[in-house]
């Protein structure tokens, strides 16, 4: 059959084949999440029994969402404010929100990479000594006692953080197929490879069954804990990098012909895959230092997020025979995986600028890598980083992105109806079809539970506030930035559309799609 291309759609950058899309959606799940928050996340929410929660996660709602955002991207072939604008005018808001939450998420997560590979740099010479809580808030962080703002910048952040901006730039300069794609080629097998080795090592140490035993037995009453489903719903999302945008955009780059459901498996199932793998290395390797130290693993502190990274994996290193190299591993497997899912990060924000103002993707590219780096520097590369990084992160993530996830949820189903054209798209272009479990989990199961840990969050942070802060911390960097989230849904469309807006457009006219469910598409956008 002949490749029916729409005029929007011929001059699209696109994958060169089907597996680049899958390893840069791979390059984009696998992240800093996969190895900073789920280890920690799984051994405080029940360990083994964690599992439970976070399959039923991955299944229930974790793969139908991957599949929304591919459908979305795929069939209306835009970033997030382009692709909803062309499923509904007045839609457009919801990718900026979107973009938002990438926006802001890019600014902290490019800090995280420069600690990376500052410490990658470290580990030769075990650089942190004895005391690696001390060196790492110390002095490396210069972290105040008191939470607060500084305008003292962290020379030893910056740089390397310079560094981070330069090369996301320069990827994203170079385009989808030549850039991002390459990279995710080079950058996944070798990720996978340094990382396996470290995982072998650890699970050769002594004392590494103790920490596997502390990581997977389970504790069945976790279940009936709303906080640990929360848990695992909020892993998912972040993880998979689904619900804010990626998705949608790199499923944009996708050619006509492609097996969109079937690949979505693949980066969903890899995407856990290594996620365990995480949790199996790290654990084996607390284990080790228990040992060492003569202690139960559940006496060890600082078993999550960026202290189990930069305080007690740190500790563990300098405990092991050959410290350098397996420093030297960890480090720059963070660095790859950290970097990989950057770039998709803010390939959404530069591709959504890029085509509402009409701009070339160079200028596109820089306009936003420079604007992100300055706020970046500003706000978290100086002595109180940790907090604002820490406080900013918890309300994107854990409200920012369950609330996006929500509303793109009711939007295809309620709204503008056109779930079923969704349905259809999906099944006609992939050799997984999807039936219509898929509209049921998508219009009801995911909204309503959903909705439930969106609520109980907010509660808790309304009621208990976020980690002991001064109120007026939280109410700037916390809920300023979900107010920040919703600026950018309705400022966005406010400016001209100056780009490619193409009133013409057409999606593909797929086999499977109803004449029914097209016209559905061409009143949404009138
Ligand atoms: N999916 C990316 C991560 O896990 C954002 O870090």
């Amino acid at each position: 059959m002949t490749e029916v291309q729409p005029r929007s759609g011929a001059a699209r950058e696109s994958w060169t084949s089907n597996s680049g899309f899958i390893m840069a959606a791979i390059g984009s799940a696998v992240g800093l999440g996969n190895i900073w928050r789920f280890p920690g996340v799984a051994y405080e929410s029940g360990g083994g029994a964690f599992l439970i929660p976070y399959l039923i996660a991955l299944l229930s709602v974790g793969i139908p969402v991957l599949f929304l955002d591919y459908a979305i991207g795929h069939r209306y072939r835009g970033a997030p404010p382009l692709a909803f604008r062309r499923m509904k005018r007045k839609a457009e808001g919801m990718g900026w929100f979107q973009v938002g939450l990438l926006f802001v998420i890019s600014v902290y997560y490019a800090v995280i990479i420069a600690w990376a590979l500052s410490f990658f740099y470290f580990s030769f010479g075990t650089k942190w000594g004895d005391d690696p809580a001390e060196f790492f808030t110390g002095e490396y962080l210069k972290l105040p006692d008191e939470v607060g703002v500084s305008s003292e910048l962290v020379a030893g952040v910056a740089w390397p953080l310079v560094g981070v901006w330069v090369a996301i730039v320069a990827v994203l300069a170079m385009g989808v197929a030549k850039g991002v794609e390459k990279l995710n080629v080079f950058g996944i097998p070798l990720l996978v490879i340094g990382f396996g080795a470290l995982v072998i090592r650890s699970v050769t140490l002594p004392g590494a069954s103790d920490g596997l035993n502390a990581l997977f037995t389970p504790d069945w009453n976790a279940l009936g804990d709303l906080s640990v489903w929360i848990a695992a719903y909020g892993q998912i999302f972040f993880s998979m990098s689904i619900a804010f945008g990626i998705m949608i955009s790199y499923a944009s780059y996708q050619r006509r012909k492609a097996n969109m459901t079937s690949s979505g498996l693949v980066v969903g199932f890899a995407n856990s895959s290594f996620e365990l793998l995480a949790g199996i290395g790290v654990f084996s390797a607390l284990g080790f230092l228990a040992h060492q130290s003569n202690i139960q693993v559940s006496e060890l502190e600082g078993l999550t997020g960026p202290i189990l990274s930069f305080v007690t994996f740190p500790a563990v290193i300098s405990e092991m025979p050959g410290s350098a190299l397996f420093g030297a591993l960890f480090f720059g497997a963070l660095v790859i995986a950290g970097f990989t899912s950057l770039v998709s990060i803010v390939q959404g924000v530069s591709a959504a600028v890029q085509e509402k103002f009409g701009l070339n993707r160079r200028t596109a590219a820089v306009t936003v890598g420079v604007v992100a780096a300055i706020i970046s520097f500003a706000l978290f590369s100086t002595t109180t980083g940790l907090y604002t990084l820490d406080t900013v992160d918890a309300f994107s993530n854990n409200v920012g992105i369950v609330f996006s996830a929500i509303v793109m949820c009711v939007l295809s189903v309620w709204v503008m109806r056109n779930i079923e054209e969704l349905r259809l798209h999906l099944s006609a272009v992939s050799t997984f079809k999807v039936g219509k479990w898929w509209v049921f989990v998508i219009g009801l199961y995911a909204p309503i539970f959903l909705g439930i840990i969106l609520v109980d969050k907010l509660v808790d942070l309304i009621t208990e506030g976020y980690e002991g802060y001064p109120t007026w911390f939280v109410g700037v960097f916390g809920w300023g930035t979900l107010v920040l989230l919703v600026l950018f849904a309705i400022v966005g469309p406010l400016f001209a559309w100056k780009g490619r807006d193409d009133p013409g457009f057409r999606p593909w006219p797929e086999l499977g799609v109803t004449q029914k469910a097209s016209v559905k598409t061409k009143e949404n956008q009138r």
